[in-house]
């Protein structure tokens, strides 16, 4: 039987963890606020800025909501970025996205002063990150690896591959997994033999975006697989990225989707935000 990592369950045990954290803080004087920004109404976003302010509020710190008209310009939106760098009483400045098509998002994202980028996406962020140096780390592959330690899966030696090569999740996830002294490799779209290459893997973290495309014929008969996708199928269930009922029979463990990452990248974020408490 394929062991469920539980992302629902650690994650609640890291949430439970930070509230006496930030208890503690509290009582040596010590206070914390997000600002959480979101512009326009994108039906998503406005579901995990929700949950953000939920998750605040549980662990005891303050959450700052902006919410900005869609037709807001570009400057006015790196103003008022501008402002919360130089606020004292904001520890986190995070930026929902994606962002209308009309603000350029790097540049959003460089607003952020890296002192308060608990989403880890800030070019110095990541490149501390690279380089093995303290700074914040995105949260989904941070959560990843928290997934992977408290279920005793041992990294350092592994075969690790990891399907996606995005900024928020693939890239990240690589250095983190080579950070523990896995054996690393990143997949994408034009790789050219991806099952001959997934099949090496220990330990396979898909971020593809496809619902459902990797079943069990990519997969390594005891294989330890991290599903980061979420999608609605036709019936209106949630699915991931990996086909969960053709591919359990083959692993040792495995995440489902939902309740095994997402509810991870939360937590992660709370863990960023409570870090700058110290
Ligand atoms: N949109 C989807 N995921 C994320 C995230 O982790 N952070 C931010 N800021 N926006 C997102």
């Amino acid at each position: 039987m394929a062991q469920l990592i539980d992302g629902k369950k650690i994650s609640k045990e890291i949430k439970d963890e930070l509230k006496e954290k930030v208890a503690a803080y509290k009582a040596q004087g010590k206070t914390a606020a997000l600002a959480v920004i979101q512009v326009g109404e994108d039906p998503a976003s406005s579901v995990y800025v929700n949950n953000k302010k939920k998750a605040c509020e549980y662990i005891g710190i303050e959450s700052l909501e902006f919410h900005l008209p869609e037709a807001i310009t570009e400057n006015e939106l790196l103003v008022q970025i501008d402002k919360l760098n130089k606020d004292d009483k904001v520890n986190g400045i995070l930026v929902q996205l994606p962002l209308p098509k009309h603000i350029d998002e790097e540049k959003v994202i460089q607003a952020i002063s890296p002192q308060k980028d608990v989403d880890g996406f800030h070019p110095q962020s990541v490149g501390a990150l690279t380089i093995g140096q303290k700074g914040f780390v995105s949260c989904t592959p941070a959560g990843i690896i928290e997934l992977l330690k408290r279920s005793g899966i041992e990294i350092a030696g592994k075969e690790c591959v990891v399907i996606g090569r995005s900024n928020i999740v693939g890239k990240p996830m690589a250095l983190l997994l080579l950070r523990e002294n896995g054996t690393v490799t990143i997949a994408h779209s034009k790789t050219a033999d991806l099952r001959q290459v997934t099949k090496r893997a220990d330990i396979l973290v898909v971020a593809v975006g496809k619902p459902k495309m990797i079943d069990s014929s990519y997969v390594k008969e005891g294989a330890v697989v991290i599903d980061v996708g979420i999608h609605r199928n036709a019936e209106n269930k949630l699915c991931g990225d990996v086909d969960f009922d053709d591919v359990v029979e083959h692993v040792s463990a495995i995440t489902p989707v939902p309740g095994g990452v997402g509810p991870m990248t939360i937590a992660m974020l709370m863990h960023n935000c409570v870090s700058t408490m110290a």
